[in-house]
């Protein structure tokens, strides 16, 4: 069973402890919980690569916008610690909003410039500002200490924000080693979210689109505007953009081997993202 730390002062005391007696690598997992397969593997990965492993759940206020499923987001911390308890996970920590923001919005944050406007971030104002604010405050609250590896876990899935993240590091000198993990998928093709959950089941089969369009996009098979036209053609998906970019910069480039297509669409009321290497 992990320890589960529901304060600030709680996880670090946790921590210290531990690397006092001895652990050398510590591995921290951030998540808004309502885990999944995907999750999990992300968990054990961290689990093979770490002596102590840390996951946060913690549906980050900040990062939603005010017409998005913040309230709704759905929070299951019970059935999570039971399944990062069999991933074999040490410590959760799962912070009220109290605690990480005493005082409501904070003053001081993190700004994504940008790299955080384009895509996700254009129909998405203000997401990755907040999502960078709290992963700089779990940076500081779980950061070990010299002497011990710190491992910090996040899916391809999310492309971007994988990208924001390196570039946090690289600029607020984060001591912190940033590890991407591979995209998880049903055994359809659909990648694994949280939000699936919303989906019905017409929905969800629907939704394959998505990764039948990437995959062809990237095994050369379609045009960009050919993939755009076959996810249009799909009427209970609504695409938001389909784009190929340099997996390094977000800037937009003509597929081409080493460019990543990132996918984006409405299937009814829930957002769904997708993206594949060429
Ligand atoms: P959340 O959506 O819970 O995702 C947590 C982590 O799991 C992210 O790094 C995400 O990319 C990864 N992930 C989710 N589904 C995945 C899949 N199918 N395959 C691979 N990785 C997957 O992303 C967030 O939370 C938040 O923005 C957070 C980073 C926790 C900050 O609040």
């Amino acid at each position: 069973q992990p320890v589960v730390c529901t304060s600030v002062a709680e996880m670090r005391e946790v921590l210290e402890t531990r690397v006092a007696q001895g652990v050398t690598s510590v591995g921290l997992f951030p998540t808004m919980g309502a885990l999944h397969d995907g999750h999990l593997r992300i968990a054990q990965t961290a689990r093979e690569e770490n002596q102590l492993v840390v996951v946060s759940v913690f549906v980050n206020p900040l990062q939603f916008g005010p017409n998005e499923d913040f309230d709704s987001y759905p929070r299951q911390l019970e059935q999570d610690v039971a399944g990062l308890s069999a991933s074999g996970v040490d410590i959760v920590f799962a912070p009220s909003t109290e605690e990480m923001y005493p005082g409501g919005v904070p003053v001081v944050s993190v700004t994504s410039g940008q790299a955080g406007s384009v895509l996700e971030g254009a129909t998405r104002p203000g997401h990755f500002d907040g999502a960078l604010t709290v992963v700089n405050k779990l940076f500081t609250i779980i950061q070990p200490g010299p002497g011990v590896e710190f491992r910090a876990y996040f899916g391809e899935k999310d492309a971007q924000q994988l990208l924001l993240m390196q570039r946090m590091v690289r600029d607020f000198n984060h001591r912190v080693q940033i590890r991407p993990v591979p995209i998880v998928r049903s055994e359809q093709g659909l990648a694994l979210s949280s939000r699936n959950q919303y989906l019905t089941t017409d929905d969800a089969a629907h939704a394959l689109v998505l990764n039948h369009t990437l995959r062809s996009l990237a095994a050369g098979e379609l045009t960009l505007d050919q993939a755009r036209g076959r996810i249009d053609a799909e009427p209970s998906v609504k695409l938001d953009y389909l784009v190929t970019v340099d997996p390094d910069t977000l800037a937009e480039i003509q597929p081409r081997a080493g460019a990543l297509a990132l996918a984006a669409a409405w299937v009814g009321p829930t957002r769904l993202i997708d993206n594949m290497k060429i």
